[in-house]
């Protein structure tokens, strides 16, 4: 699955370079998106899709290319001085230390439009489906709901944690499953839980590692939360909180599995998912005591 989920997101990229791109502005591109991270959210998107039957692959990989340059925009934009200012991201320069920050606009933005080509393109495979993905994609993305939300609540005085990590991290987790369903033509409203529940299991463990780990382990910096003044899940439920918070949203993704052929399979992937947590759980545990 990963090499096909890579294929998609290389295929996606190439669209948007060619001769006649700037070749900075082209480089910049690549540079944002490879080598990614772990490619959670393709990864749940194709584990949806193909749970559910994935009779239309071509429509699942340009769902799952278009999910993760999404993303790669998001972390290359919250990197710019103006939101976190940070150096680092994946273990090497962030896009705008190794190119500018203009680049670096200009990259985010590239990959938000190229995002949304991709799923228009879907359409000579499926229009109906090509045409529901561009709408959940954007609600996701924009504003109420997904991500410019999620990072408009950072310049507001009161924070409210929920709906500031709903909107930053689940709302992706949530394209993802229900992208996921809706590449396969299942109706993408039973899977806004499963997507919600591991979306903020996600941001806990990540709030998590902030607190806990340094720059070296988590390839990007450490101790952004506090440095910044963010509401988060270890200032606000403190460790052990946070920790049970995490185990009940583990448990909760597990029961909210819609059925489907490959609901073992997804049940199977949740599970693992939170054994690859172990080390962040002991991390807590130690600093807890
Ligand atoms: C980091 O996401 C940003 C958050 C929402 C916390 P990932 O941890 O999925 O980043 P990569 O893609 O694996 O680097
Ligand atoms: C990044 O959130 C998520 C988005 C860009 C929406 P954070 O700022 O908390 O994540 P990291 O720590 O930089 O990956
Ligand atoms: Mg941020
Ligand atoms: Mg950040």
């Amino acid at each position: 699955m990963q090499e096909r989920i890579e294929r998609a997101i290389r295929n996606a990229i190439a669209a948007g370079q060619g001769a006649r791109a700037p070749k900075r502005l082209a480089s910049a591109l690549d540079y944002a998106v490879s080598p990614g991270g772990a490619r959670i959210r393709p990864t749940i998107l194709t584990s949806v899709a193909m749970a559910c039957g994935d009779d239309r692959p071509e429509v699942t990989d340009a769902a799952a290319a278009a999910l993760e340059l999404i993303h790669c925009a998001s972390l290359v934009h919250d990197d710019l001085p103006c939101f976190d200012d940070a150096d680092v991201r994946r273990g090497k320069p962030s896009v705008h230390k190794a190119y500018s920050e203009p680049l670096a606009v200009l990259t985010g933005d590239s990959l938000i439009v190229l995002a949304f080509e991709i799923l228009g393109r879907a359409a000579v495979h499926d229009a109906g489906r090509a045409a529901q993905l561009v709408v959940s994609l954007a609600q996701r993305t924009g504003s109420p709901n997904g991500i410019c939300a999620g990072q408009g609540w950072e310049s507001e005085e009161t924070v409210d944690l929920e709906a500031y990590h709903q909107a930053k991290t689940g709302a992706l987790f949530m394209a993802a499953t229900q992208m996921g369903a809706i590449a396969s033509g299942q109706d993408p409203e039973p899977w806004q839980e499963l997507g919600d529940r591991i979306g903020e299991s996600f941001q806990i463990a990540d709030d998590l590692r902030d607190a806990l780990y340094d720059e070296a382990t988590l390839g990007k910096p450490a101790g952004q939360d506090d440095l910044h003044g963010r509401p988060n899940a270890v200032s606000t439920l403190g460790l052990k909180g946070a920790i049970a918070r995490l185990d009940d949203c583990l448990a909760g993704a597990i029961a909210s599995i819609p059925s489907c052929p490959g609901e073992a399979m997804l049940a199977e992937m949740v599970r693992k998912y939170a054994e690859r947590l172990t080390p962040v759980y002991s991390a807590a545990q130690t600093a807890a005591e």
